[in-house]
Order: structure tokens, then C-alpha cells, then sequence
């Protein structure tokens, strides 16, 4: 394969910004589905107190972190604190409570890596999976929510590369393609190394919030009101960012030696990470580093095949949003 370097921008890019805008808003989730969302939960807050009067239910993910799009299952977290018992247990115990007139389907997954309860809401045919103590997803959660109140490109951007990952088949992390978790968190480490900056490194300003979850210490600048012209010097519009965003996946990264790092808002190395060789099933065959696990390589699930399928999606992208006559229909073609 032939790896070809791009700098230059075909000149029409701009003409893309109306369409992508356009694509970017048809994903927004309406009002509505949020209030159904929110109705769930208080459902469920109701019959979750009844038992566990001290527990709590946390949205996280795509439907809080504000990077869902329309008809996203919705991901809730228990926090509980039940010593005497294990997660399987309590998801098993879980089940039972929220076995309701009002709920359908209501499955404990107990033997899954991570154990969760599955239910349907069979009015707003919402789904949504409970998972037990997951507090660093819901820490993690906020961040992205944070960073994407910054600057409204990040989100438009996001949306754009979840939609494509979806489109294309490689959102998909049983079949060692990235998570969506993992593809906002390239979009932010792409936006922080423009220039100018689009955003900040919000772990490495002064902290104005700071939890300690499972002995990691989370802190970062959460006070992002006052940021809002943070990207006022860049005026990259969505189209430009789309190009850049796959030119850099598919010609400029280190495969070999990068890592991407939202925390320090930098790149920094395999080798510093130690992430040089293979141990167990992680291959680290493109590194992307959890904000607050930072050991968590969120990589770790592509293996020698699934990289090549990214890779040349990445160049199969890039050359569209070169070449291509018409890239906001080809981008999204299904394969
Ligand atoms: P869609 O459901 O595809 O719209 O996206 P999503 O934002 O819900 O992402 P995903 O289903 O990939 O993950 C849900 C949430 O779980 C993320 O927002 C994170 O908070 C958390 N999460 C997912 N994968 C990881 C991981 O590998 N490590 C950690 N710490 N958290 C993760
Ligand atoms: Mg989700």
C-alpha cells in the first residue's frame, strides 16, 4: 500500500459546509425523545428507591454526554453500595425489582464481562442497559459533555464521524473496531491540536472539579461557561474539519509510535507507555488513552485484521472528502 501525504485541500471544501450541517442536525435527537428519556429514568428511580432507598441511578453515555443521535438506547449506572454482595447479584436482584407492568423484557445478563439489566420501555420503545458502580463512565461521561460545550464543532463533528463509523461498519468493538466512546475522544484530541486551538487540555488547566473513583484521582477544569470564545481564532468550518480530521487518520498518524492522549492534549509515545509490544490481547495497534484510566488503551480491541479494515477506511474517507464530486452521499454509503 501506498501511503500518500496531503496537505492541501481541495478548494471547493467549503461548499460542503450547508450539506454536512445539514446531515449533522437531521441526527440531533428531538425534545421529545429527551423528556421520554427522562421519564424512563424517573420510573425506574421509583421502583430502584423502593428497594435500595439509598441507591442512585446516573445517566452516562451517548444520552448524557450529548453525542447521541436520534433513537440511541440509553445507558444508566446504579451506584449502590452493597458490600455483601457481587454485580451478578445485584443485577440479578435488579431484575427482579423492575419486573413491572410498565417494563418489558426485563433480561439480567449476569455471565457478561460487564453485568448489566436489559429492559425495554414498551411505550416509548426505549432500551437502555443498567450496569452496576460504573462511576468512571459517568465521570467520563461529563467530561465529553464538558468539552462539548466549548465549542459547537465538536459536536457537529463527532456526529459526522459516528455517523460514518456506523454507516461503514467499523463501530463495532466485538469485531476489534473502535467504540464511539473511542471516536469522541479523537475528535476532541483533534480539535485540541489545531491551529489555532479549537480546544483546550481541560486536565491540564487549574481544577475546579475533582473526584477520586476507584483510587483515580479525576480533576480537571470544569468550568467551561468561560471558554466559549476559546476557538474564536480558528475559523475552520465543518467541511474543512471532516477533511482534516481523515487526512490525519489516514496519512499523518504514527501508527507505529503515537499515542493520542486527551489528557496532556499532546501525543505521546508507545514507548513511554509501555505499549510497545503485545501483552495478553491487547496489541495496541492504535493507541488512543483513556482520560482517567490511563493504563486503558481504548485500541486495545483491534487486533491485525480489524486495522487494516480502519486504515483503509480512514484512506477510503480522506479521498472522498478529497476527490469525491459529492462526499456528504459517498462518505456515508453503506458497505
Ligand atoms: P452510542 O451508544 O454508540 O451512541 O455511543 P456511546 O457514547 O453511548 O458510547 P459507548 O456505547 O461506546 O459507551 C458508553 C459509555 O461507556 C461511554 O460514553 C463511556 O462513558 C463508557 N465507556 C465505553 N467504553 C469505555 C471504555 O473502554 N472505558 C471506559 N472507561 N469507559 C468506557
Ligand atoms: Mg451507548
Amino acid at each position: 500500500r501506498m501511503y500518500k501525504s496531503r496537505t492541501i485541500c481541495r478548494s471547493d471544501i467549503d461548499s460542503f459546509e450547508a450539506p454536512f450541517l445539514a446531515i449533522y442536525e437531521s441526527l440531533i435527537p428531538p425534545e421529545e425523545e429527551k423528556a421520554q428519556q427522562k421519564q424512563l429514568l424517573t420510573l425506574l428511580e421509583k421502583l430502584v428507591s423502593k428497594e435500595w432507598p439509598n441507591a442512585r441511578l446516573y445517566l452516562y453515555g451517548s444520552c448524557a454526554n450529548s453525542f447521541g443521535v436520534s433513537k440511541s438506547d440509553i445507558d444508566v449506572c446504579l451506584a449502590i453500595e452493597e458490600t455483601d454482595m457481587d454485580k451478578s447479584d445485584i443485577v440479578l436482584k435488579l431484575a427482579n425489582i423492575l419486573q413491572s407492568d410498565n417494563l418489558q423484557n426485563v433480561q439480567a445478563l449476569t455471565r457478561a464481562r460487564v453485568p448489566i439489566v436489559k429492559l425495554k420501555d414498551p411505550v416509548t420503545g426505549i432500551s437502555c442497559d443498567i450496569c452496576i458502580n460504573n462511576l468512571l463512565a459517568v465521570v467520563n461521561t461529563k467530561l465529553l459533555r464538558d468539552y462539548a460545550q466549548i465549542d459547537s464543532r465538536l459536536r457537529q463533528l463527532a456526529f459526522i464521524i459516528k455517523h460514518w463509523a456506523k454507516s461503514r461498519g467499523v463501530n463495532e468493538t466485538y469485531q476489534g473496531t473502535l467504540s464511539s466512546y473511542a471516536y469522541v475522544l479523537m475528535c476532541i484530541h483533534f480539535l485540541q491540536h489545531r491551529r489555532p486551538a479549537i480546544l483546550p487540555c481541560l486536565q491540564e488547566m487549574e481544577t475546579t472539579y475533582s473526584v477520586t473513583v476507584e483510587d483515580i484521582e479525576c480533576s480537571y477544569f470544569d468550568q467551561v461557561e468561560k471558554l466559549r470564545d476559546f476557538g474564536y481564532y480558528n475559523k475552520e468550518n465543518i467541511a474543512q474539519l471532516v477533511w482534516g480530521f481523515f487526512s490525519y487518520w489516514a496519512y499523518r498518524h504514527d501508527y507505529a509510535n503515537a499515542v493520542i492522549s486527551v489528557r496532556t492534549g499532546s501525543i505521546i509515545s508507545k514507548q513511554e507507555k509501555d505499549w510497545t509490544r503485545r501483552i495478553g490481547n491487547d496489541r495496541h495497534l492504535i493507541c488512543i488513552e483513556d482520560p482517567f484510566e490511563t493504563r486503558h488503551d481504548l485500541g486495545r480491541v483491534v487486533d491485525k485484521y480489524s486495522i487494516k479494515v480502519l486504515r483503509e477506511e480512514f484512506e477510503r474517507a480522506a479521498e472522498i472528502m478529497q476527490y469525491d464530486p459529492n462526499p456528504c452521499v459517498k462518505l456515508f454509503e453503506p458497505y
